[in-house]
């Protein structure tokens, strides 16, 4: 397993090297087959339709071939609406895509799931995804949801990772779904799935940019076959109201000296130099832009190497547990929730986390 890990992260990196030459976006081999490639459009929170429409063929112009989005997002049908149009105008077929959607909080249930997939291949106008997710390992009630309220009483505590994760491995073998994973799982939850599942996740989705470089989660992850999506790559500056779980503000990585001072001597932006640091370590990244210029420039990230003392100088900005932003402690009481994932990293002696995400 560790030998054929390794070999796989080799060929990442082959990969990554040899697009320079040929311009091809490089992809990462996953272990239920086919292949992901390595940089991806995130679509989440456009302000208006058109909006994300544009960025869409903006990025499909550019060279994009893998879109992520998510039941949440509320944005799939726009996602369908353009590829459609896309295919009926012959300029792409559907097996040069990459599609990642994902299974809702609020349909953490195994009968859900094909109620949700179902739902969101109609919206995409697909016959499959190519990779369904469990968006996060909690859930929260149905009604609660569609009431729009969601308080500590709407949280459903008799979340069964392996029943939902039977009712994916059926979506599967149902064609709907070519590859599943999961998102925001904790190693313990992963290795529950990877030991009792009949299908391994070929994907762990998570958050992970220079402040929060999760090297053991991505560690474990490669021993074990499955792939890594970065999201939030950029640090999602938009999402500044997150603070670290720390409390302690940090300089938006946009801005880091260091990190301006590669970009400089690459004559690349500061983006393209953190999403190429991620990139090369063979993890698969998603920046959001609806700005069709960032959207060409953080896809522009193929044809230069980082040498190994700029890696180390990326690596060494790590802050480890103190970077992370996303602990969803917006919902009231969801840290009680018994497959909230994070609970180690939070304060255990108080009686509600420290963050204020
Ligand atoms: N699985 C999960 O739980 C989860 C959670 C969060 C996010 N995600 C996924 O990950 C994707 C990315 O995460 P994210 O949106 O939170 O964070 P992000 O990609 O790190 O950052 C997005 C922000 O950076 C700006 N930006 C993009 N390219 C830029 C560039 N070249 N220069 C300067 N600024 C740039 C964007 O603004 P403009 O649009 O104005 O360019 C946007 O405000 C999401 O869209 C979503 O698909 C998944």
């Amino acid at each position: 397993m560790i030998g054929s890990t390794l070999t796989s992260v080799c060929c990442v990196m082959v990969a990554v090297l040899a697009a320079a030459a040929c311009l091809d976006v490089p992809k990462v081999r996953l272990s239920s087959g086919g292949d992901i490639p390595i940089v991806g459009l995130g679509t989440r929170q456009a302000n208006y339709e058109g909006e994300l429409e544009t960025a869409l063929d903006a990025a499909l112009q550019s060279g994009y071939r893998h879109i992520d989005t998510a039941t949440i997002h509320k944005n799939e049908h726009t996602i369908g609406k353009v590829l459609n149009k896309w295919f009926k105008e012959g300029k792409i077929k559907r097996e040069d895509l990459f599609v990642t959607t994902k299974l809702p909080v609020y349909g953490m249930r195994p009968a859900d799931v094909p109620v949700f997939l179902n739902q969101s291949l109609t919206k995409l106008q697909l016959d499959y995804v190519d990779l369904y997710l469990i968006h996060m390992p909690f859930a929260v009630k149905r009604e609660a949801h569609d009431n729009g309220i969601i308080t500590e009483d709407s949280i459903d505590k008799t979340t069964d990772h392996l029943a939902i994760w039977k009712a994916m491995e059926a979506e599967h073998y149902a064609g709907r779904a070519k590859a599943l994973g999961v998102s925001n799982f904790n190693e313990t939850q992963i290795e529950r799935l990877l030991k009792h599942g009949a299908i391994p996740p070929a994907n762990l989705q998570i958050e992970l940019h220079l402040y929060h470089q999760q090297r053991p989660v991505v560690d474990f992850c490669k021993k074990n076959g499955v792939s890594v999506t970065a999201y939030a790559p950029l640090g999602s500056p938009s999402y500044r109201w997150l603070s670290p779980i720390s409390g302690k503000e940090l300089p938006d990585l946009l801005e880091l000296t260091e990190v301006n001072k590669i970009a400089t001597k690459h004559n690349k932006t500061s983006a393209q130099i953190l999403l190429r640091h991620t990139v090369q370590r063979g993890i698969i990244v998603i920046p959001k832009s609806f700005k069709p210029d960032r959207i060409r420039q953080n896809i522009d990230i193929l044809d230069f190497t980082l040498d190994d003392s700029e890696m180390a100088e990326l690596d060494a900005l790590d802050k480890g547990l103190d970077g992370k932003r996303f602990v969803m402690k917006h919902i009231e009481g969801l840290w009680k929730h018994p497959e909230y994932p994070w609970t180690a990293l939070l304060n255990s002696t108080e009686e509600r986390p420290k963050s204020s995400n």
